[in-house]
């Protein structure tokens, strides 16, 4: 039998679920169990067919009426617990914006200042019209020395603390290449004049403090043609030095000084002033040795087919970590080599920066 009292406990049973349905799918849960075709708020309206007509003009509107409220309670449930879905799905997908971006592989990683100070030597060279060429780090006593005039037990050999490669059997014996020199030999040795190039690469003596050690780097310059002589050289010089060091001018000294390779041969030093952490290059009035050059010796361009009578030349070689070292203020030679990584990050370059004389060399 249906009575009013019924079919408000029924009401007030239904609204109560409806209100405590946590999610959409409890809701739907308590949908089907109202008004779905089993539903107990279904079950109600069927029975109306089985009324009086007295009953049903009573119960048909109420139980409709019931049907109706129900259901709009179900829709008002509905669009409160999506409201909450979603609420709580953008608090858990918030992105904080002043965060700081996470760094990148290319914000961490570093270039070595040695291989950007060899990138920007390359760069200017270039512009100059040189091209580069590479030697191996191990070489034979005939390119590192005898071709390069360095008679055989002559001391200048002893002054260069040679790492030797044990005998072979036949008695030669192979060596760490003590300077970038035997590049000049087998680049005349393989190309025609002119030649124009620079050799940059790694060297070895045995020696090592605050300022030398055991692998260090140089790189050689060699211009042959019919006519190249010192003020070639000195416009060379100047012109690499001032561009390199990224200053309007540079005033050098060319002092006189012996290498078995070059006759004349000069040491050269470059104006600067020496400030408690850091030398300026290009101002002051100090002096620091930059390098050492000169007009390759006859004999030399003999050993390696260049005919004297015809071709003369000049070269230079000079220490690349120590002009890196001068340029970005770094004081001991050996953290260049030390594999630290906090100092690679602070003395490092980004890695995509290349260096060029258009866009910047250390920018
Ligand atoms: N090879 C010399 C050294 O290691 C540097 C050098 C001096 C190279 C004069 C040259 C030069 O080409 O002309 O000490």
């Amino acid at each position: 039998m249906t009575d009013i009292d019924s079919l408000n406990a029924l009401e007030a049973d239904v609204l109560a679920q409806v209100a405590g349905a946590a999610d959409e799918a409890a809701l739907e849960a308590v949908r089907v169990a109202a008004l779905g075709k089993k539903g107990s708020v279904s079950e109600k309206l069927k029975t109306l067919g089985s009324m009086s007509p007295d009953d049903r003009k009573t119960f048909g509107p109420a139980l409709n009426a019931l049907r109706d409220r129900v259901a709009a309670a179900l829709g008002e449930r509905k669009a409160a617990l999506a409201d909450a879905a979603l609420e709580a799905r953008l608090a858990s997908e918030r992105l904080d914006v002043s965060l700081p971006v996470r760094e990148s592989g290319l914000e961490t990683g570093r270039i070595h200042p040695v291989s950007q100070v060899m990138d920007e030597l390359t760069a200017i060279f270039s512009a100059m019209g040189f091209s580069v060429a590479e030697g191996p780090d191990i070489e034979t006593d005939e390119l590192n020395f005898t071709a390069l005039n360095f008679p055989v037990g002559h001391p200048a050999r002893e002054m260069h603390d040679t790492f030797f490669l044990p005998e072979k059997p036949n008695g030669e014996r192979l060596l760490l290449r003590t300077h970038t020199s035997p590049v000049q030999v087998r680049t005349m040795r393989s190309t025609q004049p002119p030649i124009r190039v620079i050799c940059p690469g790694r060297t070895y003596r045995f020696d090592m403090d605050q300022t030398h050690t055991p692998m260090f780097h140089q790189v050689e310059g060699l211009v042959i043609d019919k006519e190249a002589h010192l003020g070639h050289l000195r416009w060379v010089l100047e012109e690499f030095l001032k561009t390199f060091f990224e200053v309007p001018s540079v005033e050098l000294r060319f002092r006189p000084s012996f290498f078995p390779f070059t006759e004349p041969s000069m040491e050269v030093d470059v104006r600067c002033r020496k400030l408690p952490n850091e030398v300026r290059i290009g101002e002051g009035d100090d002096w620091l040795e930059i390098l050492g050059c000169g007009m390759v010796h006859p004999n030399v361009l003999r050993n390696c087919g260049v005919d004297p009578d015809v071709y003369q030349g000049f070269a230079w070689g000079m220490g690349i970590d120590r002009i890196a070292m001068l340029k970005y203020g770094m004081p001991d030679l050996r953290d260049l080599f030390s594999a630290d990584a906090r100092w690679l990050s602070h003395y490092g370059f980004r890695p995509l920066d290349f260096p060029t004389l258009a866009g910047g060399l250390s920018s």
